[in-house]
């Protein structure tokens, strides 16, 4: 069912369940683009149900990879996405704009696969898409041979004439895996060697997912290397749990005192995974056991239980591996102790300015919370009276308010919701589940 634009959020005595939650979305856009420029066919079982990832879908569609969907045998899994690649190198000439939504990942990684292919592509997106900086993949994807260019502020529109790519030498001034990811998708199709040196650490999913699709890859610390030319072959792949959709969880958990949730087939990737040594600093009591691995990625269980409410603080250095988890680790500040970040500007150029909107939000339900140049700090001082929020049409501040309403005192009315639709449609349908509310009723479209 959609989710209502407006919904209630009612306080909650804690958090108990088992649970899976979807696809991870990095993985999925991931394993659709590699798909895409294949040779032959991949089936990809779990994949991400929001939106961000239907328009990585749409797009390689309108690129002329083959898509279709049929019913998963596991029941309680989304349909298997079937993808007939088109060969590197093998994509046709799109006919339209390729509408990225609200997908920064689809945008930036996309324009790293059209970038070597001989004809014009405009990447287009939402308001909020259209507002996010671009000049971090266009000079290497210029360097690189191709011509770029993007609109006012090298905002998108983002338009591509590619052609014959060489292999370059990258070290972003940004940590950024998106970036990274372009510049390897970019170089994999190009004339000679591309190397990316990063700045810190981000996520591994690329680095993962080229060899299940066939090729190899050479990582040494933070320099990955890659030899342009090589082929894909298409792969039956199935995509672990999203531990961003399982940090709402996980820190309702460790937030309300008697909670005890557990996440299973969740995506245990160290470079994900920086989030329960957070919560374990904060003072949760956290068990991550790998079970499994698919495809280069290891998966288990996640459980989390309420432990001590410490002062949490998260370096710079921590930031790009919590990066989508600040929003709903600043909604922990209200619970109790306090939560510090800094070196986090990146948060005021995703899908909102996410410290000025968190801020603004926690602090229209009665937070104690400031806002900073570059992160941000909330103090419990008093129990949060919940209140109106705007959500910005940005998933991740829907999701955090809503973790934040469960320990006020009155509920909450979270204006822009829907937004929930781009990583977790069934983001509240979940809340109620594991919400105990003593007897009474919980969100309310
Ligand atoms: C992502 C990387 C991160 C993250 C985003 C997904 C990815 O963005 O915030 O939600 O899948 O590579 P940046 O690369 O801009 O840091």
């Amino acid at each position: 069912m959609p989710v209502a634009d407006r919904v209630d959020v009612s306080p909650a005595l804690r958090v108990a369940g088992v649970l899976r939650v979807p696809g991870d979305k990095s993985i999925s856009h991931r394993y659709a683009l590699l798909a895409a420029i294949a040779d032959g066919r991949s089936v990809i079982a779990n994949y991400a149900p929001g939106a961000d990832c239907a328009s990585t879908l749409t797009c390689v569609a309108a690129l002329g990879a083959t898509i279709s969907r049929t019913a998963s045998r596991e029941a309680t899994d989304p349909p298997l996405v079937t993808i007939d690649g088109r060969g590197v190198r093998g994509l046709r000439s799109p006919a339209a704009p390729l509408d990225c939504g609200n997908s920064g990942s689809t945008m930036r990684m996309l324009a790293g696969l059209v970038a070597a292919h001989p004809f014009l592509s405009t990447l287009v997106g939402d308001a909020s898409l259209s507002r996010r900086p671009m000049r971090r993949i266009i000079g290497p994807l210029a360097q690189m041979g191709a011509a770029v260019t993007a609109g006012p502020g090298d905002r998108p529109p983002v338009t591509i004439r590619g052609g014959d790519l060489r292999g370059i030498q990258f070290a972003p001034e940004t940590p950024s895996a998106q970036v990274k990811s372009a510049v390897l998708l970019a170089g994999l199709q190009a004339s000679g060697e591309t190397v990316v040196i990063e700045p810190a650490s981000t996520r591994d999913h690329t680095e993962r997912a080229l060899p299940t699709f066939g090729a190899e890859v050479t990582v040494s610390g933070r320099r990955i290397g890659l030899r342009g030319g090589q082929r894909l072959a298409g792969r039956e792949v199935r995509v672990p749990g999203d531990i961003s959709s399982a940090a709402f969880w996980a820190v309702a958990a460790a937030a309300l005192p008697g909670s005890d949730v557990t996440i299973t087939q969740v995506g245990l990737n160290p470079s994900r995974a920086a989030l329960i040594d957070v919560l374990k600093r904060y003072g949760a009591v956290i068990e991550a056991t790998i079970e499994d691995e698919w495809h280069g990625e290891p998966v288990g269980r996640l459980r989390v239980r309420h432990g001590a409410a410490g002062n949490l603080v998260i370096e710079p250095n921590e930031v790009p591996e919590v990066i989508d988890e600040l929003p709903v680790l600043g909604a922990l500040g209200t619970f109790g102790g306090s939560v510090t970040v800094s070196g986090a500007g990146e948060l005021r150029v995703k899908e909102s300015d996410r410290i000025a909107e968190l801020i603004a939000g926690l602090r229209a339900m009665g937070a104690d919370a400031e806002e900073r140049a570059d992160g941000f700090q909330v103090r419990r001082s008093a129990r949060l009276a919940g209140g109106t929020v705007h959500a910005r049409h940005d998933h991740r501040l829907a999701m955090a308010f809503a973790v934040a309403a469960l320990g006020a005192s009155g509920p909450t009315h979270i204006e822009g919701a829907d937004a929930v639709a781009v990583s977790y449609p069934s983001f509240f349908d979940d809340l109620n589940t594991l919400a105990d509310r003593g007897g009474s009723s919980g969100a309310r479209a």
